[in-house]
């Protein structure tokens, strides 16, 4: 009996025009853009301007990867949003990405899984696929995250970004696909990146939006080292479980966090920097979405072929983690 994997089929990636750059923010915190690109590796990142919101990029995203796919978005039976931005509470952004792009026969929902949300919805769909419950899944993760940005907090406003990326996946007979995945969550450390107003527990008001408990909160320097030891390790258990070595790995794109977290996990892995795919001086840390940025431009650039051995790894808020490997 033949084994069905699940394989991307098309990707895509949008974002907004507007770009704030480390100047704009030399002139609205105490900063420079010295000490950005040497503490994180980022020059710019795009910004959502007034009015714009999440869906619209997943939205576009998604269709780029529809396309690609060359399905039509009523074969999708399985749509995921991985977001912590969504359009709305209710309904989920997943139903509203669902409407526009007519693909009316998905379950379509929401994972708020933060930096790794995207990873988080590509096992799911695996799982799925493989179950013969799914034919096409859409994975999109999307985050207009400097809506949370406290412009008054120089820690947290020069990292985040905002932008959507997507794929399609669907059965693959073959050797190409997901070959292995691991998820992981420990909420113990949820203080680590919190927005902390806004919810049911601290509900919004006139007086916590004058507070800011709405903006997230980081404690930056824990997480750091917490993420480069995650990604590391949950990389090694998917080579491992799917019988590889770092050495295999052919392309490795990790969450787009801060250069400095990406340097010390492929240090850690020993993957050399040419296997590696950075795009955070142009993007920042777009949480959900900087995987499946990252990926279409890959692509787009020729960096992965097939036959290729791909590695994605993921580190964020919950605390989360996961990685994801892949036969191109
Ligand atoms: O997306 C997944 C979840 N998020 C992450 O994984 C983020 C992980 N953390 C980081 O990327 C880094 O911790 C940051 C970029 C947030 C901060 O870099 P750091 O090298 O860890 O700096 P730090 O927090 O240890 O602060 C060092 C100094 C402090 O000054 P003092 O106390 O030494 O005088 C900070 O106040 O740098 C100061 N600082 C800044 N200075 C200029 C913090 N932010 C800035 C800034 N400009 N923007």
């Amino acid at each position: 009996m033949s084994k069905t994997n699940a394989a991307i089929l098309g990707t895509g990636r949008s974002y907004p025009e507007g770009i704030l750059t480390n100047a704009e923010l030399e002139r609205m915190v105490e900063t420079s853009d010295d000490w950005i690109m040497s503490r994180t590796g980022i020059k710019q990142r795009h910004k959502a301007a007034d009015g714009e919101y999440t869906s619209q990029f997943a939205v576009a995203a998604s269709r780029q990867a529809i396309e690609r796919a060359r399905i039509d978005p009523a074969d999708i039976d399985l749509l995921i949003c991985a977001t912590v931005t969504p359009d709305q509470i209710l309904p989920s952004t997943g139903c509203l990405i669902q409407a526009e792009l007519g693909a009316h026969r998905a379950a379509a929902f929401d994972i708020a899984a933060a930096c790794s949300g995207f990873l988080y919805g590509l096992t799911l769909a695996n799982q799925m696929i493989r179950s013969g419950q799914t034919r096409h899944a859409l994975v999109v993760g999307a985050e207009i995250l400097t809506r949370y940005v406290d412009y008054n907090d120089r820690s947290t406003c020069v990292i985040f970004g905002d932008g959507a990326g997507a794929a399609v996946l669907g059965a693959s007979e073959d050797e190409r696909g997901i070959l292995s995945t691991r998820i992981y969550s420990d909420g113990r450390y949820a203080e680590q990146l919190f927005s902390p107003g806004g919810g049911t527990r601290i509900q919004p008001t006139a007086e916590t939006l004058a507070q800011g408990l709405h903006f997230y909160k980081m404690r930056g320097n824990e997480l750091f080292k917490v993420a480069v030891r995650s990604m590391a390790d949950v990389s090694r258990e998917v080579l491992e479980d799917a019988g590889y070595k770092a050495d295999d790995v052919r392309l490795f794109i990790p969450h787009q966090a801060n250069q400095r977290i990406t340097d010390a996990v492929a240090n850690n892995l020993k993957v050399e920097s040419e296997r590696v795919y950075s795009n955070i001086e142009m993007h920042g840390n777009t949480s959900s979405a900087s995987i499946p940025i990252a990926l279409d431009e890959c692509i787009e650039m020729g960096k992965v072929n097939e036959g290729d051995l791909v590695l994605l790894a993921s580190f964020g808020g919950g605390v989360t983690w996961g990685a994801v490997l892949m036969r191109w």
